[in-house]
């Protein structure tokens, strides 16, 4: 069996609960639904903290995270509900503090409590964050959060398991500069700033889809913010916001997966739901590797030519980059191109543990220190290998793997799917956390797939309750 991947000193500790056996070797053919995306509707969720009246989020996916958030919400006395599919009731009449014990053991792998910060602090004058999980894909640590937290005059304590947040003479608009266009940072003051006292400018801020989309529903609840383009966003604090009601954008990542699945496999996919304009720079890298594609206001339809894939090079980036998410499945299907491709991964400096595994399969792969590629980034110098080469095409055999973390865990999926023989691919649960049903869609795609679990705790399968 292949160790479980991790490097730079990090330590994957894996359940093994969950075993999907994949008989790979045939093309995936089929369409799957994919709904809202798992990095925009757990932050819209905490945004409900901050009406006044309750919020109604549709499109919402059956997945792990979504159960996590549900559960931090309800510790903080919000009602949460689900009235019909894919669609969720947050009423934040009773907003109160939860016990930092039922926090804690609630949001262990979650990196989400961090956003509770502003809206809590807001509400009840107080927050408390335990330690954050989250993948194990480099050091993620959460000093842009805390920083910003302090430019609005927040109090940041950190105690034994956590820190504590309050705000004694309340949060007052600020400017800020971040070092780096972080998504979470840029949610972090965008959540604090709508309700603070004043003026807020934000420079270098993170402008992906699925903030644009947050921005959105805080419109909608009242705030005023000026998104401009050179990255700087302006928001006015108002005294009061109201829920409000608003079907997410739908995920870009599954969506690319999907893609990469078609690709690796030579197959095709038609995914339900996927949208043009947030998946133009993969599109563009997509028809470079040699792929096709029809838009649809229903969906897009993947397509692999059947003949050799093209090797391409390019780096990850913040958007409108190449996302660092889309980067392990297309891995993947690189190892089937005709000859050198080079991924530079820019956003986190220890992103390709999950290669490890694939050279276990067949794959050709080499991890570098240095900067590949044309801009050297913020990692260049440092010791963490953040460029790959992948050599193509090579066979990929079936093998015994385990899942390193949500991405790369997907992209064993397709390699399982595109290799001879025989995969099982062990801890699957966390590839649940953002991934609704996937096993499903695996079978609708006609993979030969089968799902057992050697654990005695049943696993959770990411529902939400009717009532929590
Ligand atoms: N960073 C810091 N300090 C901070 C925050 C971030 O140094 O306080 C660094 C990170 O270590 C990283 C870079 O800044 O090197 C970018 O991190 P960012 O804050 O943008 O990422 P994030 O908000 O923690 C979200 C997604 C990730 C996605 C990234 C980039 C969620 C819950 N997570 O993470 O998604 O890769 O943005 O787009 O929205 C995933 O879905 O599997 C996933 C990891």
């Amino acid at each position: 069996m292949a160790a479980p991947a991790g490097c730079c000193g990090l330590e994957v500790h894996v359940p093994m609960g969950e075993v999907l056996t994949v008989q790979g070797g045939r093309p995936v053919d089929g369409t799957v639904a994919v709904r809202g995306a798992k990095n925009f509707v757990s932050k819209a969720m905490v945004a409900a903290l901050l009406g006044e009246t309750p919020s109604v989020l549709r499109n919402v996916p059956e997945i792990r995270d979504v159960t996590v958030v549900t559960g931090l919400l309800g510790l903080h006395g919000v009602d949460v509900t689900q009235p019909d599919d894919g669609v969720l009731v947050m009423d934040p009449t009773d907003v109160e503090s939860a016990h930092v014990a039922d926090i804690d053991a609630h949001a262990g792998a979650s990196r989400i409590p961090i956003l509770f910060c502003g809206p809590l602090v807001h509400r009840l004058g107080e927050a408390f964050i335990p330690d954050l999980g989250g993948c194990r894909i480099g050091d993620r640590p959460i000093n842009y959060h805390l920083d910003v937290l302090r430019q609005f005059g927040a109090v940041v304590d950190k105690r034994e398991g956590g820190i504590r947040i309050t705000a004694p003479d309340g949060l007052r608009g600020t400017r800020i500069d971040l070092p780096y266009p972080s998504v979470g940072a840029t949610e972090q003051v965008l959540l604090t700033a709508v309700r603070a006292e004043g003026f807020t400018e934000l420079r270098g801020a993170a402008t992906e889809p699925e903030i644009l989309d947050l921005v959105a529903v805080l419109q909608k609840m009242g705030a005023i913010i000026g998104v401009d383009t050179d990255r700087t966003i302006r928001v006015e604090g108002v005294e009061r916001l109201r829920g409000y009601d608003h079907r997410a954008l739908t995920d870009r990542i599954e969506t690319a997966s999907w893609a990469c699945a078609a690709l690796a496999t030579r197959g095709q996919v038609f995914v339900r739901g996927a949208t043009q304009p947030e998946m133009m720079t993969f599109l563009n890298v997509f028809r470079k590797v040699g792929g096709e594609f029809d838009v649809t206001d229903e969906g897009i339809r993947f397509r692999s030519p059947g003949s050799r894939l093209r090797p391409l090079a390019l780096e990850t980036d913040v958007h409108p980059g190449f996302m660092t998410d889309w980067q392990q499945p297309l891995v993947v299907a690189l190892t089937q191109a005709d000859g050198l491709s080079i991924v530079h991964e820019t956003v986190y400096e220890n992103r390709f543990g999950f290669t490890k595994a694939l050279g276990g399969m067949g794959a050709r792969i080499q991890v570098y220190r240095e900067c590949l590629g044309s801009t050297p980034c913020r990692f260049g110098g440092a010791q963490f290998r953040h460029s790959a080469a992948i050599s193509g095409p090579t066979a990929l055999r079936g093998d015994d793997i385990v899942v390193p973390d949500l991405r790369g865990g997907f992209s064993y999926l397709v390699a399982a799917l595109a290799a001879t023989g025989v995969s099982r691919v062990q801890g699957i649960e966390l590839i649940d956390r953002g991934y609704e049903r996937f096993a499903e869609k695996l079978e609708a795609l006609g993979a030969d797939v089968d799902w057992t679990s050697t654990s005695s705790v049943p696993p959770a399968r990411g529902r939400v309750p009717a009532h929590v």
